[in-house]
């Protein structure tokens, strides 16, 4: 009998208009587009501006341009998983605003919740309903409006994030293509490093919570680095071992995209060249749950059915993991 895999049928991607430079935020903090650039590879990212634009707004326009060139009608959703750290609200899910807008009329929705990991999560979750035979179309959305819970004073923290959306279509195949592995992991201890202090329900909001900031990232960098160099690279380099692929099997690695030191010392453990690795970080800076189908998006043209994929992810939780794909169209 032949196996049953999820395989990525498309890809659709949406960011703002908006483009904060490094040399805007040189007026708003203490900072040089030269500290930016160097320490994090990062030029500039994409804001969504406008009352009462969420997260959704960037999903639901990365998922029509997915329907349009998948040539889908949107009652044939049956599942729309969105990644994000940025619901719309506390609830309802953004996916059900999302399937909403899109006139999903037949699908079921949730959020998955796993900070910069988020899209890997989502993609290996979808994928299980399709290879359970459960379900035959499945988007999977990373989605970050990571400007509504920055702190624009923070300036070790703000210069790296940036607004923005992707998502994929899951469909099964029987062919030698799609997701192959993967390698997920968390570590609750992380938590004391990256976190958004109130606005849950251990600390709801108060006027003495937001007077405080606590409704705005948290991040102790220069320690989340160290253990997201380690955690990302270790990941990459198991998935490749029992996989047995060396790096001239790899065609791309797709990493997240928080910092360009994090995405080098990734590829350098896995020997992997410059070239063969995904970058949007100049452009987009870190939007969390979108980075990794950004560069997917970004990068579609390039792909060709067969080639092996590596995607890897560090974020907050700690959460992180590796998987292992074949691309399964040509562009
Ligand atoms: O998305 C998944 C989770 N997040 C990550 O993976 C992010 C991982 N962390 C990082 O990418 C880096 O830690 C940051 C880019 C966030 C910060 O860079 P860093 O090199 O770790 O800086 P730092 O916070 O250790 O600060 C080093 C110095 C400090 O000055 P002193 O105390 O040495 O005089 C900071 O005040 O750099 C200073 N600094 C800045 N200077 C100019 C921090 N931010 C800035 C800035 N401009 N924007």
């Amino acid at each position: 009998m032949s196996t049953t895999r999820a395989v990525i049928t498309g890809v659709g991607g949406h960011v703002p208009d908006y483009v904060l430079t490094n040399k805007e935020l040189e007026s708003i903090i203490d900072t040089t587009d030269e500290w930016i650039t160097t320490r994090t590879g990062i030029k500039e990212r994409r804001i969504l501006k406008g009352k009462d634009q969420g997260t959704s707004v960037m999903a639901v326009k990365a998922i029509e341009e997915l329907l349009q060139k998948t040539n889908t009608d949107p009652a044939e959703i049956d599942l729309i998983i969105c990644s994000t750290t940025t619901p719309d609200m506390i609830f309802p899910a953004t996916a059900n605003i999302i399937g909403d807008k899109i006139g999903a009329k037949n699908a079921f929705g949730f959020d998955l919740q796993a900070a910069c990991s988020g899209f890997l999560y989502g993609l290996v979750t979808g994928a299980q309903f399709i290879t359970a035979s459960t379900y035959k179309k499945v988007i999977v959305v990373g989605a970050d409006k990571m400007s509504s819970i920055i702190d624009y004073r923070d300036r070790a923290t703000c210069i790296i994030f940036g607004d923005g959306a992707a998502a994929v279509m899951l469909e099964p195949t029987q062919e030698p293509v799609g997701l192959m592995d993967s390698y997920l992991k968390s570590d609750g201890s992380g938590v004391q490093h990256l976190h958004l202090k109130a606005g849950g329900s251990r600390r709801p909001t108060t006027i003495e919570s937001v007077m405080a900031r606590e409704h705005y990232v948290y991040q102790e960098g220069a320690a989340v680095f160290k253990y997201a160099v380690k955690h990302m690279a270790d990941v990459s380099a198991e998935i490749m071992k029992r996989n047995n692929l060396t790096a001239d099997d790899i065609a791309w690695l797709v990493p997240h995209q928080a910092n360009k030191r994090i995405i080098n010392a990734t590829s350098e453990r896995m020997g992997i060249g410059q070239e063969k690795v995904m970058y949007t970080i100049h452009k987009y800076g870190n939007t969390t749950s979108g980075t990794i189908p950004l560069c997917l998006w970004d990068y579609e043209s390039k792909l060709k059915k067969g080639d092996n994929i590596i995607m890897a992810a560090f974020g907050g939780g700690f959460t992180w993991g590796a998987t292992y794909l074949v691309w399964g169209y040509d562009s």
